[in-house]
């Protein structure tokens, strides 16, 4: 290295990454790879703040106020391996001269799919219907056994319409017939709305009293922390189904649990929790529920697309150009 040549900048990865991503990132940066794929310490996530010139945490790993305010801090960028960043303070980011990126796009449709695989497990029963054909208790076909519900012709409430709400809205219109009702308080252009033939509510209650199904897509914000508590379950009709893969605390847990006992609503698909992995143990014991670890990206596909994306973000930042998932 000649003088005035600056060395690769060093990245660490929290997490252990599909193979080409990992490749790429070993080709592109001095990178720290996380071989036996353990959960990174508080301790070890601060030590990286400290040393390295940029961080690629996933989606579990909270990098807090108090992380970013150490003295002194290297890192110059935190590219997140993943499209919620909630993880991250960004706000604490920001005042330390910070940037952080996310990965949208490339998960959208795999997101997307795993909604849809919610709502009709939920609703046709099908991890109620595996684990008798397991347990081999089924004892043949007769017209009155594991009766579900419908979903063709229903109506989905969209909470959210961004991207990965749009992409169900549209598996939902065309592929299911099915009536896409919507609230946003930030919806996209009538255009888009328009060809997705989704009908726009003003509120988030109007979407509860009147959809069969409904579905989370909102970021976690202070805002929709707990937005759909007790009081909005209520309002949801009895034979409704609520589907949540955007994250566990929009929903409060507790609520859902008091509500699926009470019968307030048919059932609930979901793919995120509170607080991860723990689970509500009653939760565990209903049939109506279907339950899923957090796998809306996991196909090899997008977790492949996800690293690269934040390679991107990552060499873009270090070529001196702005990120183009900047998101603080
Ligand atoms: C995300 O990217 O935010 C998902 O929760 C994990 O893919």
């Amino acid at each position: 290295m000649s003088a005035g040549q600056s060395a690769r900048p060093t990245v660490v990865f929290t997490r252990r990454l599909p193979r080409p991503a990992e490749e790429q990132a070993a080709r592109d940066f001095d990178a720290r790879l996380n071989a036996d794929d353990h959960t990174f310490t508080p301790a070890e996530i601060a030590e990286a703040l400290r040393t390295a010139d940029a961080l690629v945490p996933t989606v579990t790993d909270k990098v807090t106020a108090q992380m970013l305010n150490a003295q002194p801090l290297k890192v110059r960028i935190i590219a997140n391996y993943g499209v919620g960043f909630n993880n991250i303070d960004t706000g604490a980011a920001k005042t330390r001269g910070v940037v952080v990126t996310n990965t949208p796009d490339v998960l959208t449709e795999d997101t997307a799919d795993d909604a849809i695989l919610l709502m009709l497990m939920v609703a046709r029963r099908g991890g109620e219907g595996e684990r008798e054909v397991r347990a081999k208790t089924w004892t043949g076909w007769r017209p009155t056994h594991m009766l579900g519900t419908r979903v063709s012709g229903k109506t989905l409430g969209l909470i959210g319409l961004g991207r990965i709400g749009r992409a169900v809205a549209h598996r939902a219109r065309h592929g299911f017939d099915m009536r896409v009702i919507f609230h946003d308080p930030y919806p996209p252009p009538p255009s888009v709305v328009a060809e997705l033939e989704a009908e726009p509510r003003a509120s988030v209650d109007d979407i509860l009293r009147e959809a069969d199904f409904v579905s989370l897509h909102s970021p976690a914000t202070p805002e929709t922390h707990h937005l759909i508590d007790a009081r909005r379950l209520g309002m949801m009709k009895r034979g409704a189904f609520l589907i949540n893969n955007a994250r566990g605390d929009i929903v409060d847990e507790g609520a859902l649990v008091a509500a699926l006992k009470q019968g307030t609503i048919a059932g609930a698909g979901l793919d995120v929790f509170e607080r991860e992995p723990s689970v509500s143990p009653e939760l565990l014991t209903m049939n109506n529920v279907v339950l899923l670890p957090h796998i809306g990206s996991a196909t090899l596909e997008s977790r492949v697309a996800m690293g690269l994306r934040a390679l991107d973000n990552l060499k873009t930042f270090f070529a001196g150009a702005p990120p183009r998932d900047r998101v603080a």
